[in-house]
Order: structure tokens, then C-alpha cells, then sequence
């Protein structure tokens, strides 16, 4: 028998589910038009950080479009664009003064304008072999041809892998199944890994333009978190081999873990920074689609003291709509402290109770593990605790498991593959910073019957 099909006018992401159709949000919630509620526990895909249907930013964007709604980059520049684009440079904090910020439409386009920001940085200064992009297993960098080529996510590649241009990618740490002697705490695994980048480096034979990579994993490998040293390391070799480092911040960048950028857990001021931070999602939480590169002065000098003009552009780059979207969230962000309230390891946030409550789960007997920092965290499943074998792909864990939280009225992100890209099952958590400690209990209980439930359901179907 065929499956049962679900079609409409929208090309959806699967034909063979029926999406609840949305009509409404506000705070942490979200409303179907059935009128059953949603508590947003995954920030849809780690997108909203400072909830919905937030009144001022709607303001904000229809006093924009009703002043201007639109003109094109290359006739033009608006007031929103420019007070924005300093706005973000001072967020990104010192390594970024003097630099300059490129506004796009969502992370994937973020990720390509950084690849060919950094080819042009590398031709300017007369490196014309330079045109590698080196990165990481088991990462995610976007779904457009140039970001897929040096995603690791194999699943999201897999059909497309005959169209894109392959380098090489690294291994990643990954401290839960490392595959090192981690007894020194990740320490001495953090430096193979990074070890790793230099011999790919050198045998690239001089061709290597930038190296780019998520700080703390998104959804692929569920928020893992760098062993100690690792990024410091990453960053000091990239410097000494003339590669430029790009931080992917799409997803936890602008304060989702407890810092403006994540790259500030990892590399102290003073240390050698990234040299393009790119981020997107809760750049504007969702109110609209944006993205931006942010670029330290570096690059931006070489192509304005070189040939001068950036061979790139979108017709949508910079768009005054969603530029005024993400200068209100902006200001929502540090009116309300939601940086801090997104900091795991300050007393009474509410990252630090989401994470004593997600640590709770740890006593489930199908939770591996619970990792992540602030408001970035993932629950990985397994069919074996001790010997951490993961549920076979066909069972679908983590997808069902989301189905019951759905069900419940809990939404999660759950994703499969961060054992090797085709098994093993986790859950991301990354809720709004309004959420309240109250909140964060009520949806890790539903978490927790519906690891339970889901359970008891896989035993049943292998017995
Ligand atoms: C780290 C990272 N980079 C890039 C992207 C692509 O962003 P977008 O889906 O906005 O194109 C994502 C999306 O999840 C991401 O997590």
C-alpha cells in the first residue's frame, strides 16, 4: 500500500506528513487553528530568542515600510542599514572595529557571501592560488550548492554531492564518543583535532583561503561543545598558514549562549579572533529574514585599498524592512538583558535552570547524553547506555519522541545522524530567552513521559 500523501498548493518539506497550520504566537507560545497551543521549546529551529508577536518590532518594520520599503544596494544606501551595521560591530565587541557588515537574507546566503568574501580578501592581497575552503565533518552550513560543499551533514548532501565542489573536511570533536583518551578532559583530543587542520592545511599545498566552522555544533551534532584549547588552537594555526577563520554564528550567534557570539567562550579579548563572524536567525528572531557577515577591518581594507568594489550582491542585500526587524530585536535584546538571561553559568538565569532541568533526564535510561551551554542544548539517545550503541536509523527515535512532544503541545527540534551521518538520535533545545523557570519544568516533564512513551513503543516493536 502507498503511503498516505499530503498535498497542497505549498511545496512542503515532506509530502507525507500534515503540518499544523500556525495562526498565531506571542511569548513562548504558538497557536494552530484548531486552537491547540504550542510551547516553543526549540525556538522553532533556533530562531526566536525573544519571543513572539513581540508588538515593537512589528512597529518597527511597518514604520519602515511605510517610510521606505525598499531601494537597491546598488543605487542606494538607507540610515537603517548604516546605524544597524555600527550597531553590530560594536556587539561583536574590539576584534571588530573598523569593519563592516554585509546584510543578507538568512544564513545560507550569509555563508556564501563569507566563502566569496574571503576568496576576493585572499585575491586582493595577491593570493591568487588561495580558493579552498577547508571545514568540518558532521557540521551544517547551509542549503544553497557553495554552503552544502562544505557542510558535513551527510544526508543534507548526499544527492547533491555530484554538483558541489569538494575540499577537504576535517574531523570533529565530539567529546560524548571521542575517539581519543579523553582522561585529561578533552585536552589532548582538542589538539589532534586541531592538528588534524594543519596537515590538511599543508597538504593543500598553499591553496587554503579560509577554514569555517560552527564554535558550538548546531543541529547535526546537537550542540557539542569544543574541548578546552581546541578553537584557540584552530585559531592560531589558521593565522599562521594565512587562512582566514569563519565563525558559522547562524545559530548561536547573538546571545543564544550566553555571550554575543559564541566564539567569546573560546578565545579570551586579545587572542586571535575570527576574522568574518557570519549569523543570521536570532539576528532577527524570526520577525524576518536576515542574515549578516560581519567582516573585521582586515578584509574590509583589503578590497577597499585593492581593486575597491565587492564582486557580489543580492538584490534583497540589506533589505530596510528586515534591517529595521533586526535593529528593534537588537534593542529588545539589551533592554531586556536576554544575553545574560541566556548565560548557563550564571545564577539564576533561565539558561541555568533549563540546564539543571535538561540534566535531570540524564537518569532515563534511553538519554546518553545532555550537552550544550546557555540556550543551545541537545539530549542524545541511545538503545544501550553503557556501550552507547545508538537506536537503529529505522526506528526514528528522536522523530518520534518529537511527535509525542508535539502531541503534548511541546515543540522540539529533533534531528538524526550525529553518530556518522546516518545513525543516532537527538533532540535540540534552544527555547526563547523570556522563557520562565516554571515553563522550562512544565516542558521537560513533557520531554520526559515522551521518552518514556516512545520507549516502551521501540522495546514492543523489537520484541
Ligand atoms: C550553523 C548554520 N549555518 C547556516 C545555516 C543556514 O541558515 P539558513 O537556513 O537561514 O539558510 C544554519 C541553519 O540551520 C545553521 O545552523
Amino acid at each position: 500500500m502507498t503511503q498516505q500523501q499530503f498535498r497542497t498548493p505549498v511545496l512542503r518539506r515532506s509530502f507525507l506528513k500534515p503540518y499544523p497550520v500556525a495562526v498565531r504566537g506571542e511569548g513562548v507560545y504558538l497557536w494552530d487553528n484548531e486552537g491547540h497551543r504550542y510551547l516553543d521549546f526549540s525556538g522553532s529551529a533556533a530562531v526566536n530568542f525573544i519571543g513572539h508577536s513581540v508588538r515593537e518590532i512589528g512597529d518597527a518594520m511597518a514604520e519602515q515600510a511605510r517610510q521606505l520599503e525598499f531601494v537597491h544596494t546598488s543605487q542606494f544606501t538607507t540610515p537603517v542599514a548604516e546605524e544597524f551595521a555600527q550597531e553590530l560591530l560594536d556587539f561583536a565587541g574590539k576584534n571588530f572595529a573598523g569593519g563592516a557588515v554585509y546584510f543578507t537574507s538568512g544564513g545560507s546566503e550569509s555563508v556564501e557571501t563569507a566563502l566569496k568574501l574571503a576568496r576576493q580578501y585572499q585575491v586582493e592581497i595577491g593570493q591568487k592560488n588561495r580558493h579552498q575552503i577547508l571545514s568540518r565533518q558532521q557540521s551544517y552550513h547551509g542549503s544553497t550548492l557553495g554552503a552544502l560543499s562544505v557542510s558535513g551533514n551527510l544526508r543534507r548532501r548526499e544527492i547533491y554531492l555530484p554538483m558541489v565542489r569538494e575540499f577537504a573536511h576535517v574531523g570533529i570533536p565530539y567529546c560524548y564518543r571521542c575517539e581519543f583518551d579523553c582522561t585529561d578532559g578533552c585536552r589532548n583530543c582538542g589538539q589532534q583535532y586541531a592538528a588534524e587542520l594543519e596537515r590538511a592545511i599543508q597538504s593543500a599545498k598553499g591553496e587554503v583561503a579560509a577554514f569555517i566552522l560552527e564554535p558550538i555544533s548546531g543541529a547535526t551534532l546537537g550542540a557539542a561543545t569544543p574541548p578546552p584549547g581546541y578553537v584557540q588552537s584552530i585559531a592560531e594555526i589558521c593565522r599562521r598558514h594565512g587562512v582566514l577563520l569563519i565563525a558559522d554564528e547562524v545559530m548561536t550567534g547573538m546571545g543564544r549562549t550566553g555571550r554575543n557570539f559564541a566564539v567569546e567562550h573560546f578565545l579570551a579579548e586579545g587572542q586571535v579572533a575570527p576574522d568574518i563572524l557570519v549569523t543570521a536567525k536570532g539576528l532577527s528572531s524570526g520577525y524576518a529574514p536576515l542574515g549578516a557577515v560581519i567582516a573585521s577591518k582586515k578584509i574590509v581594507d583589503a578590497i577597499a585599498e585593492g581593486s575597491g568594489a565587492f564582486l557580489h550582491g543580492f538584490t534583497y542585500n540589506a533589505h530596510p524592512v528586515s534591517v529595521a526587524a533586526g535593529r528593534a530585536v537588537l534593542r529588545r535584546i539589551q533592554e531586556l538583558k536576554l544575553v545574560h538571561a541566556a548565560d548557563s553559568s550564571a545564577e539564576g538565569t533561565a539558561a541555568s535552570a533549563l540546564k539543571k532541568a535538561l540534566e535531570s533526564l540524564r537518569e532515563l535510561e534511553a538519554v546518553g547524553d545532555v550537552r550544550g551551554l546557555g540556550l543551545l542544548w541537545a539530549i542524545e539517545f541511545v538503545a544501550d547506555k553503557k556501550t552507547k550503541v545508538p537506536f537503529s536509523p529505522e526506528k526514528n527515535f528522536a522523530a518520534l519522541v518529537g511527535k509525542v512532544c508535539l502531541r503534548r503541545g511541546l515543540l522540539v527540534y529533533p534531528m538524526q545522524g550525529c553518530v556518522d551521518g546516518i545513525a543516532g538520535d537527538h533532540l535540540l533545545i534552544a527555547p526563547p530567552a523570556v522563557i520562565t523557570a516554571e515553563e522550562i519544568g512544565w516542558a521537560v516533564q513533557q520531554i520526559r513521559a515522551a521518552v518514556v512513551e516512545t520507549s516502551v513503543a521501540a522495546r514492543w516493536s523489537s520484541s
